[in-house]
C-alpha cells in the first residue's frame, strides 16, 4: 500500500473561510489526502487567505517566503511540495500571485472549491494553474457529503467538535466603499433550506450541539425554501431549530438593513437561538457613514438595538468598528465613541481603516494619518475593552448552561461557551465534553469567565 498523501491546511480572515478550509479538507480527504499538522511533511499545502486589511494580505506572502524554504529542503530530498493558494487574495490577485511568488503552484478562488482535486492535479502537470472563476453551478452542492468516519479518505474522524460553523449565505451585493469583500466573494447567493437543513442533520450525527450559521449577510439570506419560496433567515432559524439533538443556534455577520422584523421576534421566540448578535455598525457619524455607502445612521441603528433588546432584554451584542475613513475628523471620531456609550457592547472588533486596492474609498482624498488613526483606535479599544470587562463582571454570581467544546490548559479542567458567547473554565472530567451544563459563574475578566459545574 503506498502512503496517503499528506495534507497542511492554514486559515487566515474569517470564520467563512475556517467554514470553507473544513469542506476543502473533506474534498482533498475524499481523493486520499490526510492532514497533517507538520508542514514540513506535506506533499500539499493550502493557505486560505483573507484579503480585507493590508496586514492579512501581506501576512500570506511572508508565509509564502517561508514556505518556499520549506518546499526546497524537501526538493532538496526528493519529495515533492504542491502550494495551493485559495480564498480572498487567490480572487483578488489571481496570476499576480504567481509573478510574484513562483513557488505557488495552484492558485484558487473561493468558487472552485469543489473542483480542488482536479485543479492540483492539473496544476501538478502543468507546473502552475490559476482558476478564479466564478461559474454558475453551486460548489457546495458539488462538494463531498459532510459524514462521520471512514469517508473522510478511510481516516476516522474523531467525535466530532460540538460547535460548528455552517455557511448559509456567501458574497455580498451592499458596497460599502471600504470592502473588498462584494469582489472576492462575489454577489450574494443563498443555499437552499433543504441543503442547509441536511448537513445540519449530518453535523448532529457527528456529535454537533451548536451551530453558527454563516454568511458575509447572514440576516440576507433569501434561500429557496421547501415550499419552492423564498425564505428568511428567521424562516431558517425556525426550521432547524425543529432539529433533535441540535441546542443551539447562532447566526454571523449581519447587516442592519437587513435586520427585519421576523429575525427581531426569532430572538423573543426561538428558544434555541442564542442572545447574541453581531452587528457591525462601522461609524458613528452620519458623514462618514454615508460616505461608507452604509445605507444607515446612527440612529437607524440606535433603534434597532431599541427593537431587538425589547425582544430579548439580555441579548449580548457585538459590532465592527472603522477608524480613520478617510476625511474622519476628530468630531466625527467622537460620535464613534458616543454611539459605542449609547449602546453598549459585549464585545466588539475594532479596526484603522486600511485602503484596498479597486475599493472607492482608497482614492479618496483626505486620508487620515496613520499615527492619527491609532491614536483613535488606541482610545476606541480603551472604551470597549471597558464595556466587555464589565459585562463580563456583571455575570458573577449567575448560573449560565454552558456547553463544553475542548480540554483546557490545565488538567481536569474544560472550556465551554455561555449563552452570551463568552469562554467559560470550569474543573470538569473529560466526559462531559460536547455537553450543556449549570455552571455557576465565579470569576470574570476581560476575556473569560470562570465558575463551578452545579450537577442537578
Ligand atoms: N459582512 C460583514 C463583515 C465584513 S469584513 C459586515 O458587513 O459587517 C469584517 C469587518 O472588517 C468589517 O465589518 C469592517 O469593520 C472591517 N473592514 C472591512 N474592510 C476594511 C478596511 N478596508 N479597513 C479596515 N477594516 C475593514
Ligand atoms: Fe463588506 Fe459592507 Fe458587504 Fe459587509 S456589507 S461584506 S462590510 S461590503
Ligand atoms: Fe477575509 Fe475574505 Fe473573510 S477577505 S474576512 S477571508 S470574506
Amino acid at each position: 500500500m503506498t502512503e496517503p498523501k499528506k495534507l497542511y491546511v492554514r486559515t487566515f480572515g474569517c470564520q467563512m473561510n475556517v467554514y470553507d478550509s473544513e469542506r476543502m479538507s473533506e474534498a482533498l480527504g475524499a481523493d486520499g489526502y490526510v492532514q497533517t499538522d507538520d508542514i514540513e511533511d506535506a506533499e500539499l499545502v493550502v493557505l486560505n487567505t483573507c484579503h480585507i486589511r493590508e496586514k492579512a494580505a501581506d501576512k500570506v506572502y511572508s508565509d509564502l517566503g517561508r514556505i518556499d524554504q520549506i518546499k526546497r529542503r524537501r526538493e532538496a530530498a526528493g519529495q515533492e511540495m504542491t502550494i495551493a493558494v485559495a480564498g480572498c487574495v487567490a480572487q483578488a490577485e489571481g496570476a499576480e500571485i504567481i509573478a510574484r511568488a513562483p513557488q505557488v503552484g495552484l492558485v484558487v478562488g473561493p468558487q472552485s472549491y469543489h473542483r480542488l482535486p482536479e485543479l492540483v492535479r492539473r496544476a501538478g502537470a502543468a507546473g502552475h494553474l490559476v482558476d478564479t472563476e466564478f461559474p454558475e453551478e453551486d460548489k457546495f452542492a458539488h462538494l463531498p457529503e459532510r459524514t462521520t468516519g471512514a469517508a473522510a479518505g478511510g481516516r476516522m474522524l474523531p467525535a466530532g467538535p460540538a460547535a460548528a460553523f455552517l455557511t448559509v449565505q456567501e458574497g455580498c451585493d451592499k458596497f460599502c466603499t471600504f470592502c473588498v469583500v462584494p469582489y472576492t466573494r462575489g454577489m450574494e447567493m443563498s443555499r437552499p433550506v433543504a441543503a442547509i437543513a441536511a448537513e445540519a442533520r449530518r453535523l448532529v450525527t457527528r456529535g454537533v450541539r451548536e451551530l453558527t450559521l454563516l454568511g458575509q449577510n447572514v440576516n440576507g439570506y433569501h434561500g429557496d425554501g421547501p415550499d419552492g419560496r423564498p425564505w428568511s433567515l428567521a424562516q431558517l432559524i425556525a426550521h432547524l431549530a425543529g432539529i433533535e439533538g441540535l441546542e443551539r443556534l447562532r447566526y454571523m455577520t449581519s447587516h442592519p438593513r437587513d435586520m427585519t422584523d421576523d429575525l427581531i421576534g426569532a430572538h423573543r421566540d426561538i428558544e434555541k437561538l442564542m442572545p447574541y448578535l453581531h452587528l457591525p455598525f462601522q461609524a458613528g457619524s452620519d458623514r462618514i457613514l454615508a460616505g461608507m455607502n452604509r445605507k444607515h445612521t446612527a440612529n437607524d441603528y440606535v433603534r434597532i438595538i431599541d427593537r431587538v433588546r425589547q425582544a430579548r432584554p439580555d441579548i449580548a451584542l457585538s459590532t465592527d468598528i472603522i477608524v480613520g475613513f478617510p476625511g474622519e475628523t476628530e468630531a466625527e471620531f467622537e460620535a464613534t465613541l458616543d454611539l459605542v456609550r449609547t449602546v453598549r457592547f459585549a464585545q466588539a472588533y475594532s479596526f484603522k481603516y486600511s485602503p484596498r486596492p479597486g475599493t472607492p474609498a482608497a482614492s479618496l482624498d483626505r486620508q487620515v494619518a496613520p499615527e492619527v488613526a491609532a491614536g483613535r483606535l488606541e482610545r476606541l479599544q480603551k472604551l470597549l475593552g471597558d464595556q466587555q470587562s464589565s459585562f463580563n463582571a456583571g455575570c458573577i454570581g449567575k448560573v449560565f448552561p454552558v456547553l463544553f467544546e475542548k480540554p483546557g490548559k490545565h488538567a481536569g479542567q474544560l472550556v465551554g461557551r455561555s449563552p452570551y458567547l463568552q469562554a467559560v473554565h470550569a474543573t470538569a472530567e473529560a466526559d462531559l465534553l460536547g455537553k450543556i451544563l449549570p455552571v455557576e459563574i465565579s470569576a470574570a475578566s476581560f476575556r473569560s469567565l470562570a465558575g463551578v459545574v452545579r450537577m442537578a
